[in-house]
């Protein structure tokens, strides 16, 4: 018998709790072995749960006990995550999580402890909900050098601007539904922010770049300035917006940026919808490789953890492939970057001067536009020279209402 223990009863650890019920024949086999929710850990109780008796509020219970070989730790945040991951690491004890908060700042450390303790830390539900990425990475794509990801990698704002796009709902009624579903965090400033997305980015361009790329170094937009009239005229260009994280390989460092962008109806990642994820993976022997899947809310979260859960038991030593070193990444100034931009904009006679700024933008249209109101698609250019033509319009009198960035794939 291996026994586990959950660190944390919420949305996710319920979830773990219910699949490794439902499914613990099928799991058993999977792993090898026999193995049970020994205690879990959670500052409340649980009366009315079949296994209420494994519920402790004490940690030390769990750390202390040689028959937990796996900790699950599905609480979320830094503190005392931290420190219970880095305790049960130390005693000897493999840990899995779906905390991205904790892989994105404290990864390289802890993978470092888990291989001198030669257990594992893994953590396949940190990113991407029930989709398959940390491991394929390591993994089933070990033979490419990575050149490229861009991922939709929060559900909560998926959801949201799928419900904008498809329905034409406000951002603050798509969110209360998202949050009624459970998708989002309990603070949604870090779903709609960005922050989750940056945290998740973070943590797959260390994998796919070998050093700790620290989301302080990531210049992270979020998707509440996102208006439905941006919608429309994305549409009537042929295209839809999408919170992206994007991290890029160049000469000796690494670009990485969060922030919504124009996408054409027939990339890969537009029809991406609702609570989805994308991740596009693009390898130099693979080219591109695309994961889809629910990237987040109970089940598909649950599943990527008892599958880590799974590989802890099946491979007691450390998982050589999974790693990457404390050694900051170096992130490329983002300005850097030629792309083409969406402006919406507002003033008399707006149209012609950023004719005059920007070459030849293409405008857009879209049902009951204003008079005073244009929206046009800029030329590529580096973000340096996007910033002077801005300013160069706002001299001018025009007023700025909206500026995405255009992804082409
Ligand atoms: N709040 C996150 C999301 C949960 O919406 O994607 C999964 O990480």
């Amino acid at each position: 018998m291996i026994a586990i223990a959950v660190l944390g009863h919420g949305v996710v650890g319920s979830g773990v709790a219910e699949v490794l019920e439902k499914s613990r024949g099928n799991i058993c086999r999977k792993a090898g072995a026999d193995l049970y929710i020994k205690k879990i850990l959670d500052l409340r109780e649980f009366p009315e749960l079949s296994y209420s008796d494994k519920f402790t509020k004490d940690f030390n219970e769990i750390l202390t006990d040689p028959e937990i070989q796996v900790v699950a730790e599905v609480m979320g945040g830094l503190n005392p995550a931290y420190d219970y991951v880095s305790a049960a690491l130390s005693a000897g004890k493999s840990v899995v999580t779906s905390n991205k908060e904790l892989v994105a700042a404290k990864g390289a450390e802890l993978l470092a402890l888990a291989k001198r303790m030669n257990r594992n830390f893994l953590f396949e539900a940190s990113v991407g909900g029930g989709i398959p990425i940390i491991r394929p990475l390591h993994q089933c794509l070990a033979a490419n050098e990575i050149d490229e990801i861009v991922g939709i990698l929060n559900g909560t704002t998926n959801f949201i601007l799928t419900k904008m796009i498809r329905e034409g709902m406000s951002f603050t009624d798509a969110l209360k539904m998202a949050q009624e579903l459970g998708y989002a965090e309990k603070d949604p400033t870090a779903d709609v922010e960005g922050q989750d997305t940056c945290r998740k980015i973070c943590i797959l361009a260390s994998l796919a770049f070998g050093s700790h790329v620290y989301p302080e170094s990531v210049q992270t937009q979020g998707i509440t300035k996102i208006t439905l009239e941006d919608v429309r005229y994305a549409e009537s260009a042929g295209k839809v917006i999408k919170l992206l994280g994007q991290t890029r390989r160049v000469n000796g460092s690494c670009y990485v940026m969060v922030g919504p962008a124009l996408i054409g109806r027939d990339s890969p990642l537009a029809g991406v919808e609702d609570v989805f994820n994308g991740i596009l993976v693009r390898g130099d022997a693979t080219g591109d490789v695309v994961f889809v899947g629910k990237g987040a809310g109970k089940l598909p979260t649950a599943s990527a953890v008892v599958s880590d859960i799974i590989d802890c038991v099946k491979h007691k030593d450390t998982i050589a492939t999974l790693h990457w070193s404390d050694a900051q990444s170096k992130v490329s100034d983002i300005r850097r970057e030629v792309t083409a931009r969406y402006i919406r904009c507002k003033g008399k006679g707006a149209d012609s001067i950023a004719w005059q700024i920007f070459g030849s933008p293409t405008f857009l249209q879209r049902p009951d536009k204003p008079v005073d109101e244009f929206a046009f698609i800029a030329p590529a250019m580096t973000g340096f020279d996007f910033a002077q033509k801005l300013d160069a319009l706002v001299g001018k009198g025009v007023e700025i209402l909206g500026d995405i960035q255009v992804w082409e794939a």
